[in-house]
Parts: structure tokens; sequence; C-alpha cells
């Protein structure tokens, strides 16, 4: 018999969609609908408040000026006033990248697949930090790479480390992805010395670096440091706007090489042809003049937050947990004693109050399985404070 439901049911999709099965946020939303007055500690987004929405409708408004020439296709590499604004922020952070090696994305992420692309070849291995973005895992996967993990510390991405596993492996990395400046999950900031280091090395072996940069200006104790791009223009740079500005806009960008610049208009350009046109000038619009104003003031706010987090881990927290103190971005990570386990923690945590991302989510192999990554840029600062203590609570009970 031939046209049973059965069979209309066995689709054969590729093996390749699989690694996208494997996410924390399904189950991340279903803590958040167990108990929705719990304080939520897993995102990593500006808060509702702090999204400049005047001067966005302002700049959206301003993105229709050159008419409905506007609507046709066009500007696969961006628009140019927003590619030398860009430009203009790179050089202040110490690169020099010229204006046609950049690329606008929908959002790093975008960049994050389109460096998936180039490089990956089906068995490849890429090299990440122990923890990383775990959504940069899932698309490495879905090229079918093998991502291996290099240790973090409190200095950022152990550069030793890295030299010893690179003589060690069977085959050559196709790059290392790696987020320097106030990194995502441990909030952490590669050293100086280690991005020197870092870069020497990378050029001795032939390793390409992917710097992802999505929290670089948003420092809390001074600037910070120079982009590693800044330190070798052939590192792959992936910017984005969604934590200056909003990650709705999905507006991001590559800074790429003369080497490279081909390659990536040519997948981008092969993959959805181009970003949105009126965002983009949207974007422009809103940053011109603003921008920079906008990140000083939203610094001082996630700095308080920041404090608070830490003020009210050290009040509450038993003597055995540990944290890193951050001195950008959004996250901050806690680390439990041994035998701990944050999945095993976080619905009686989220029964508590508190929802939380358990560690082994960031680990290419899950193995790390008694920290967690905390936000702190999206609460208020009592909030921040109460649910210190019903996280103490929890561990405490654990
Ligand atoms: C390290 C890192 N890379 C990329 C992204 C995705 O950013 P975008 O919204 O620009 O795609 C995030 C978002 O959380 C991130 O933390």
């Amino acid at each position: 018999m031939t046209g049973t439901a059965q069979e209309h049911q066995s689709v054969a999709t590729s093996r390749r969609i699989e690694p996208f099965a494997a996410s924390v946020w399904p189950w991340v939303d279903q803590m958040a609908e167990r108990n929705p007055a719990a304080v939520f500690f897993g995102g990593g987004v500006p808060p509702t408040d702090v999204i400049p929405v005047e001067r966005l409708r302002e700049g959206a408004n301003r993105a229709w000026d050159d008419g409905a020439s506007t609507l046709l296709y066009g500007e696969v590499r961006g628009y140019r006033p927003l590619r030398d604004l860009i430009a203009e922020r790179m050089a202040a952070r110490g690169a020099a990248v010229d204006t046609a090696d950049i690329l606008i994305t929908n959002g790093a992420q975008q960049g994050i697949d389109l460096a998936a692309r180039i490089f990956i070849d089906p068995g490849d291995i890429v090299l990440t930090e122990a923890p990383t973005f775990m959504d940069a895992l899932r698309v490495f996967r879905s090229h079918e790479a093998e991502p291996i993990g290099v240790p973090v510390d409190e200095d950022g991405l152990q550069v030793d480390a890295l030299a010893t596993l690179l003589d060690r492996l069977p085959r050559r990395p196709k790059f290392l992805y790696t987020v320097p400046t106030y990194q995502n999950p441990m909030g952490v900031c590669l050293s100086s010395e280690r991005r020197r280091a870092l870069v020497d090395l990378a050029r001795e072996r032939g390793l390409v670096i992917v710097e992802d940069d999505p929290y670089g200006e948003l420092s809390y104790d001074g600037d910070p440091l120079p982009t590693l791009k800044s330190l070798d223009p052939e590192v792959v740079f992936l910017g984005t706007f969604s934590k200056v500005l909003a990650p709705g806009l999905r507006v991001g960008w590559v800074a790429s090489s003369p080497q490279l610049r081909e390659a990536f208009f040519n997948v981008k350009e092969g993959t959805d042809i181009h970003n949105e046109r009126i965002m983009t000038r949207t974007v422009y619009h809103t940053a011109h003049g603003f921008l920079d104003q906008h990140v000083n003031t939203t610094r001082e706010i996630y700095r308080r937050r920041r404090d608070a987090m830490v003020r009210g881990l050290e009040r509450e927290m038993p003597a055995a947990v540990s944290w890193t103190t951050p001195h950008g971005g959004f996250f901050l990570w806690v680390t439990l004693p041994e035998g701990y386990d944050t999945d095993a923690m976080l619905p009686d945590a989220t029964d508590r109050g508190v929802i939380f991302l358990p560690s082994s989510w960031f680990y290419p192999d899950r193995s790390w399985t008694r920290s967690m990554r905390l936000n702190f840029s999206s609460q208020p600062e009592e909030r921040i404070t109460e649910a210190m203590s019903r996280l103490a609570e929890t561990i405490r009970a654990y």
C-alpha cells in the first residue's frame, strides 16, 4: 500500500538540519512559562526601555528619502554611508579597514554562517573557546565541522593551550572562532599580552581567526582593548548593531580582507541577495551623530546593573561559589563546587524565581556542568539584588 499517513510523515530531510534542533532555547522558554514571575537572566539583549525607539523612528522616516529606487535590488555590500560609518567606528578601536571589505549582514549570526560556508568542508575541525557562543556551535555543526574547544580563564582564551592543541590535532583546523572582548558566555576579556600572542601564533601556524565582537563597545571600566583585527588585518571581524541598538534590526557586518572580500560577497549574494535597504538606511540615520552618546548612556546603566549583580553575589553566595567580574558586555559566569549540575538545578531555580542558562550548552562536548551564565543587562538593580538571594537559596537547597 502506498500513500499512508505514516509515509507522508517521513520526509527525507538532510542531516545538516539536525544540529539546529540541539538548542537550549525551547527548554528555557518552557521554564519561563512554568514560572512567568521568575527573574529572567537567560537573555543577551538590551532591555526594551533602553532601545532608542524615537530616534529609530526618525531614522526610519529618513530611510525613505530616496523613494522607490531604494526598493529595487541593489547594494549587495550594503548601504555605502553605513559601511563608511562602520569603518570609522572600527578605526576608533584601532583597525584600519577599507570600506570595500565591509559587507552588511543579517546580524553577526549571518556573519558566522557565511564564514562557515566559506571555510568549512565536511569533517573539518573548527576551534572555538570552551565555553563559547552556543549558536555558533550549531552553525559549525550544521556545516558538518567538528568543533573543538580551547579553555578560557579570567584573561580569555588560553593561548598556550591553543599552541599545545595545534601540535596534537590530526588535521589543520580551518579557523579559530573567538569572542575576545567581553566574551559570551563568561564576560572575560582577552588580555593584551594574549592578543599579541594569539595573532602571532595564528600567523605562524596559518590559522585563520574569526573575531566575533558584539560587546566590544560596551565597556564599563575604561576603554576596551584594541581588536584582534587591529593587530592583524587578515582577521575576519564580525560586528553587529544588535547589542548597541537593538537585535530585531538584524543589521551586522563582516570586515574581511582583500583576499576574502569576493568570497564573502559571492556567498552573501548567493544566499539572500542583500540586506533590507530600508533597514540599513534606518540604522545609518539612527547611528549617525547619535550612537556614541547612546552607547555612553547605556554603559552607565549596564555598569550599575553589573555592580548590583556582583554585590549581590558577594553578599549572598556560599563561600565555595565563584564568578567572573566582567569589565563590559552583558554576562557573568558563576561556578559552583564539584558535584553540582546546573542543568538539573534549573527547574528548581525557576520555581524559586530565577532563570539562568546552564553551562553545558556552551561547550562543544557539553562536558562542563557546574557553571551558569547570568545576564545582567536586562534587569533593573532591585530585581537583580532580590534574585541573587533566591539563587543562593537554590544553591544551598540543592
Ligand atoms: C557572541 C555572539 N555572536 C553573535 C550573536 C548574534 O548576534 P546578531 O543579533 O548580530 O546576529 C550573539 C548574540 O547573542 C553573540 O552573543
